[in-house]
């Protein structure tokens, strides 16, 4: 990679891969399955590209150095031709991966893992905790009344801030000394979900209070969503246990961009407009 390659950002539009854009003082190309609706900033080169499909995913890639990559699926199927597509124009790739990873290959992050540790690429995981941004899915409660209705207030955790995840990415996209690193990134500290709630009412000036949900009447209305069973109860055990194990807090962010990780209370005043109008005003 030299310094006039550009970088290919995969998951462009997302939480995450916007800030990358914004963040790169490079040459960088925007994927997108849609780029008219991909609202980018002007200026930056937005290209049509589906990871489902290898030859405009391969059509992306062309003249690339290095790619940030997400894997937007809970199956590893399909991962392994886009690893191999990378390792024939680039040089290194920075993976957007989860804390999960590190037990092994088992979970999507470590079969993605896996696959590119094995295809030559130089590589960076981002082995990220809980994103902060999960909270967004209070929203509609939050505007309705006020009150999220949710099970174990009491669950502590340390939610990362999707611009640090951003920032330590372009960090190792651009920087020397990343190689071979995965790094397990969080927020700054433990924040229980009930303190979550209120701090956002802080940020919308509004008080939002958190109201304990019976796990029995969570799980039917998880599924009820159509999620699936094992997952649901994957999830709720670990938030149960998370009332009494709260989740480890890294300095990873601050070691890597050498400025502290952001905050809750930041990232929902970054967020307030989130909680205080609909998706469609
Ligand atoms: N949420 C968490 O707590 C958490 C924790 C650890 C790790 N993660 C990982 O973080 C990743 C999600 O990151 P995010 O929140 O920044 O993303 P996001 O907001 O969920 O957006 C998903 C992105 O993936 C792109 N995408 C989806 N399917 C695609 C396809 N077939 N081909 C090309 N692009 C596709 C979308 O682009 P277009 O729709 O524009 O094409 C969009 O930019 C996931 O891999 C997840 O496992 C999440």
């Amino acid at each position: 990679m030299t310094k006039r390659d550009t970088i290919l950002v995969v998951g462009a539009t997302g939480n995450v891969g916007r800030h990358v854009v914004s963040q790169l003082r490079v040459p960088v190309r925007a994927l997108a399955r849609d780029p008219a609706a991909a609202r980018l900033p002007a200026g930056v080169e937005v290209v049509r590209g589906d990871l489902t499909d290898p030859d405009s995913f391969a059509a992306a890639l062309t003249g690339v150095g290095a790619v940030f990559l997400l894997w937007p699926s809970y199956s590893v199927e399909g991962a392994a031709p886009v690893v191999d597509a990378i390792a024939a124009h680039a040089s290194r790739v920075v993976y957007l991966s989860a804390r999960q990873a590190a037990e092994g290959p088992d979970s999507v992050w470590g079969g993605v893992e896996q696959l590119i540790e094995r295809s030559g690429l130089g590589w960076t995981f981002l082995r990220c905790g809980g994103f902060a941004t999960n909270t967004v899915g209070w929203a509609e409660q939050i505007r309705a009344g006020g009150v999220v209705r949710a099970p174990f207030a009491d669950a502590a955790r340390s939610l990362i801030h999707e611009a640090d995840i951003a920032a330590v990415a372009v960090a190792a996209l651009t920087g020397d000394g990343h190689d071979k690193q995965a790094y397990e990134l969080t927020g700054p500290e433990v924040v229980t979900q009930a303190e979550q709630a209120r701090l956002i009412g802080e940020a919308i000036g509004r008080p939002v209070r958190f109201a304990e949900q019976p796990v029995a009447e969570a799980r039917a209305e998880m599924l009820a969503g159509g999620a699936d069973p094992v997952f649901v109860d994957q999830a709720l055990s670990y938030w149960a246990r998370l009332v009494h194990e709260p989740e480890s807090v890294t300095n990873t962010v601050a070691e890597v961009t050498g400025r502290p990780a952001r905050t809750f209370r930041q990232w929902a005043r970054d967020h307030a407009a989130d909680f205080r109008t609909s998706p469609d005003h």
